[in-house]
């Protein structure tokens, strides 16, 4: 609703030039510090959860797992991490992606998640797109069909949502908030 939004909205701080210059940096920890607002968030995020019939929640290290957690339990839901490489000490699916300087890679627990299960990915902001790209290719040839992704915030301006299109196959990408 419009009052969750403005609630979201006014919890979110803008911090210029973090974490290098020209940036404007997203900091989500007055949000996350006052109990309305991070009720709100995880209540809005377990009914999308709910609407588009999920049967597991994937968050993103490191500030999606604070996010995704919660929503796992209010929507009464298993959790899977996808993790930065090297973490996860079991047998691992890992995709790397492109970042602005060089390549990142992440990685899930491959017995954690299979056919049958409908995967909701869950992450603080949508920004170029290649977290999100790249959880949702792990999902995918894990076996596991993808329910949605759900997003705290969308910076529409980087085009993350175009670059997801593919990925996502008709599956939806639902923003709280777009800036
Ligand atoms: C940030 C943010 C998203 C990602 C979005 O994570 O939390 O996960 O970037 O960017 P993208 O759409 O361009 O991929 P980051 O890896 O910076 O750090 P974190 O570990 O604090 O979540
Ligand atoms: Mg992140």
């Amino acid at each position: 609703s419009a009052n969750v939004q403005e609630l979201l909205l006014s919890r979110i701080r803008d911090v210029h030039d973090h974490p290098k210059p020209g940036v404007m940096f997203k900091d989500i920890t007055p949000l996350l510090a006052d109990p309305a607002a991070f009720t709100a968030l995880t209540d809005a995020l377990a009914g999308l959860c709910t609407e588009h019939g999920a049967t597991k929640v994937v968050g993103l290290e490191a500030r999606g797992f604070i996010l995704a957690a919660p929503v796992a339990v209010r929507a009464g839901l298993g959790f899977i991490p996808v993790r930065k490489a090297g973490k996860l000490p079991g047998a691992t699916l890992s995709q790397a992606y492109e970042l602005e300087y060089g390549t990142a890679e992440v990685e899930i627990h491959a017995g954690d998640l299979g056919s049958g299960d409908r995967i909701m990915v869950i992450d603080d902001v949508l920004a170029t797109g290649g977290t999100a790209e790249a959880s949702l290719g792990l999902i995918r040839r894990a076996g596991a069909e993808v329910a949605g992704v759900a997003i705290l915030m969308e910076l529409g301006f980087l085009g993350g949502r175009a670059r997801l299109e593919r990925a996502l196959d008709g599956a939806p990408l639902e923003a709280l908030l777009t800036v």
